[in-house]
């Protein structure tokens, strides 16, 4: 079938086309309904049904002949190691897992949360809440104590599940130390931690709260997987809003089943047994997605891949890789190409890989510069795919879908709608806009199956920030437009969130840790182009009335007062102390224009502005700082 038949079955009747997809989905107990539409915006999908999410991603395949399949590949360059589990392996691993969870204390519907490096416990720990019924939150790596302790707060974890260490490139960071002052400024305390011990450090342990990991698999009794309600949660993942609040993302267990493992076939093409490598990291989305629960639930191989494109050892690690493990197929986002790109601009490392086997690069997390695109199309000579999609949908709005109909890559755009989402572009008004002009991007509800039920414990925020702007439509928060031929092209967010190698960071919260700071009156924080990371925030800030202590002094406790606040992927090192900041005339900080004066791009002095000299002042300071010169 075309992909236009597919999509407009899709969109005409989801209940038919999402329930057909589910039959390949093992459950205890069938839907009721397959999609409950009785209170908007909150839908429900496969409701009644009742099944495992663990279950399906590893016992399903076990039982169907895949028990001596590589179902995960740990690849560490960081610490020479690597690890295949068979499924049969992992089965066991994280039957254990759930049984040491349970022996804690944790039960169907309480929360765990998982502040792990990328090892294959961390893939584990979140299964065995799946198979158990808990709820998994994991926190990124590189997050300070203070957002840890926020997560810990909302999600009110029964345990949490951590390591010893992370290793960066070369530096092994103490993970036990970070857990503990959060727990320490969490007002709730979970009852216990699970900590993995890592032969690089050794962690304290506190007396009666602390667990180790391997002796608590040890002495635990497998347990079984436990039947939930499809509309269950299975995780909630914490992502950047518009406030310091972070958005906890829920997940429910059954329609995401049903939208990833329909996405692995028609989107990006793998068949069960073929190896498939997202190099992203659990803690976000995509790792969510496609390190653990996508590839699984297709009966394919993962890989979790605890280095960097650069620098473990060095640009060639990506197709050493794809070499030595056979990967079909790669997701990843540009800024890694990118880093690939600066160092090995011919790609000469290429050359010492057999990648004979490999198929497709796939893009996503960031808007994809059509350089970076070209360039890798050009070097690994398959297609590259550029594909849109967000933490609040847990998989893509957007791309071009390999398993249906490939359509020609025009760098720059994420090709088409997938089916499900009837996505459209409109005015402030709610009108569509016209075909080439840039609009809201929305998509008409009902969304499709595995994409957000609502926020953890916030219906109301729920609403606010996503289905008020517009009756009947979620708002993406994504600026772009569709061409003559149905290519959509997403251009920029429209509020203040930006996107720093590829990881998702909200201004707003880094403008409330710099309001924070004794010496400073009022600030603005927006994302400048960077070259490698596409966009890094920087800090522009008035200090109060009196205040005599230099520039020089208080920017670098800025700086360290967001990686202490925030942490190190927040990756502010810049900022500048400004006489004034540019305002509208009832009081507005007009970030765009800074923004576009440090980007080097033109601007109109915005009509609304209270003192055009302002902006004089502002294009000097960053003229000194290297900025505010035309891009290239
Ligand atoms: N634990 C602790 N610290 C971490 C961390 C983790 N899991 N992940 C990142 N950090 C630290 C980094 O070491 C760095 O610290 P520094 O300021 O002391 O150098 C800081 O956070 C910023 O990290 P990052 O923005 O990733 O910059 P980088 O220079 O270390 O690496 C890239 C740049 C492009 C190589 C890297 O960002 C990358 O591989 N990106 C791929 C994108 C990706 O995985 N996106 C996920 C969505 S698909
Ligand atoms: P996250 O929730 O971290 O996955 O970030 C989602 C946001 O990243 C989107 O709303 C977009 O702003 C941006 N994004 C992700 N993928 C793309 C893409 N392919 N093109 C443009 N922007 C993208």
């Amino acid at each position: 079938m075309s992909y236009q038949a597919i999509y407009d079955c899709s969109i005409q009747d989801p209940d038919g086309f999402w329930g057909e997809a589910a039959e390949s989905i093992h459950w205890y107990k069938k839907w009721d309904r397959v999609l409950n539409r009785m209170n908007p915006p909150f839908y429900k999908w496969f409701d009644g049904a009742k099944t495992n999410t663990c279950y399906n991603a590893l016992d399903r395949h076990i039982e169907s002949g895949r028990a001596d399949q590589a179902a995960l590949i740990y690849d560490s360059p960081v610490t020479n190691a690597k690890k295949t589990y068979t499924y049969r392996e992992l089965r066991d691993r994280v039957a254990k897992l759930a049984g040491a969870l349970g022996a804690l204390g944790v039960e169907k519907g309480d929360r765990v949360l998982i502040y792990m490096p990328m090892v294959p416990e961390a893939v584990m720990a979140m299964l065995a809440c799946a198979r158990i019924g808990a709820i998994h939150s994991v926190v990124f790596g590189g997050f300070a104590a203070n957002e840890l302790a926020t997560r810990i707060d909302d999600a009110k974890p029964k345990a949490i599940v951590s390591a010893s260490c992370g290793i960066e490139v070369q530096r092994v960071i103490a993970y036990k130390p970070l857990l503990d002052e959060a727990i320490s400024l969490s007002t709730h305390k979970p009852t216990a931690c699970l900590i993995l011990q890592r032969p690089q450090l050794q962690a304290e342990m506190h007396d009666g709260r602390d667990v180790d990991f391997e002796e608590a698999c040890e002495n635990a009794q497998p347990a079984d997987c436990v039947p939930v309600a499809a509309t269950d949660p299975l995780y909630i993942l914490y992502t950047s809003g518009t406030t310091g609040i972070p958005k906890g993302i829920v997940r429910d267990n059954g329609g995401h089943m049903v939208a990833l493992q329909w996405s692995m076939k028609y989107i990006y093409n793998v068949q069960p047994g073929e190896v498939f490598w997202a190099a992203s990291d659990v803690g976000w989305v995509v790792g969510h997605s496609y390190i653990v629960y996508g590839p699984l639930l297709n009966g394919s191989t993962t890989v979790v891949f605890e280095g960097k494109p650069v620098g473990t050892p060095d640009p060639g690690a990506f197709w050493r890789v794809i070499a030595d493990h056979n990967v079909s197929v790669l997701f990843t986002a540009p800024t890694a190409i990118r880093a690939i790109k600066r160092e090995d601009p011919n790609a000469s490392y290429l050359e010492k890989y057999d990648l004979s086997h490999f198929r497709t690069l796939f893009l996503a997390g960031e808007r994809c510069d059509p350089d970076t695109l070209i360039w890798s199309m050009d070097k690994l000579k398959v297609p590259v795919i550029d594909h849109w999609w967000q933490t609040e949908t847990g998989w893509p709005i957007s791309a071009n879908c390999l398993g249906i109909e490939q359509f020609e890559i025009r760098p720059g755009s994420a090709t088409k709608p997938v089916p499900g989402y009837d996505v459209q572009v409109l005015d402030i008004s709610g009108n569509q806009k016209e075909v080439n002009d840039i609009g809201n991007v929305v998509v008409k509800l009902p969304m499709p199956p595995g994409c957000l039920p609502t926020l953890w414990n916030n219906d109301a925020r729920f609403v606010n920030s996503y289905m008020t702007m517009y009756d009947g439509y979620y708002l993406t928060g994504d600026a772009g437009y569709i061409d003559e031929e149905g290519y959509l092209w997403i251009m920029s967010r429209i509020d203040d969130i930006i996107n720093v190698a590829g990881h998702r960071l909200s201004t707003g919260a880094m403008e409330e840790v710099l309001a924070s700071h004794p010496d400073v009156a009022e600030c603005a924080v927006f994302g400048v182009k960077d070259d490698l990371k596409g966009e890094v925030p920087m800090g522009m800030v008035v200090l109060k009335a009196g205040v005599m202590r230099p520039a020089e002094v208080i920017v670098p406790e800025l700086v360290k007062l967001v990686r202490e606040k925030i942490g190190p992927v927040a990756a502010f090192k810049l900022a500048t102390v400004v006489k004034r900041l540019p305002k509208t005339r009832s009081g507005k900080i007009l970030r765009g224009t800074i923004k576009k004066i440090a980007d080097g791009e033109e601007y109109k002095v915005p009509a609304t502005i209270d003192d055009p000299a302002i902006l004089e002042e502002i294009t000097e300071n960053l003229t000194q700082m290297g900025f505010a010169h035309p891009h290239e």
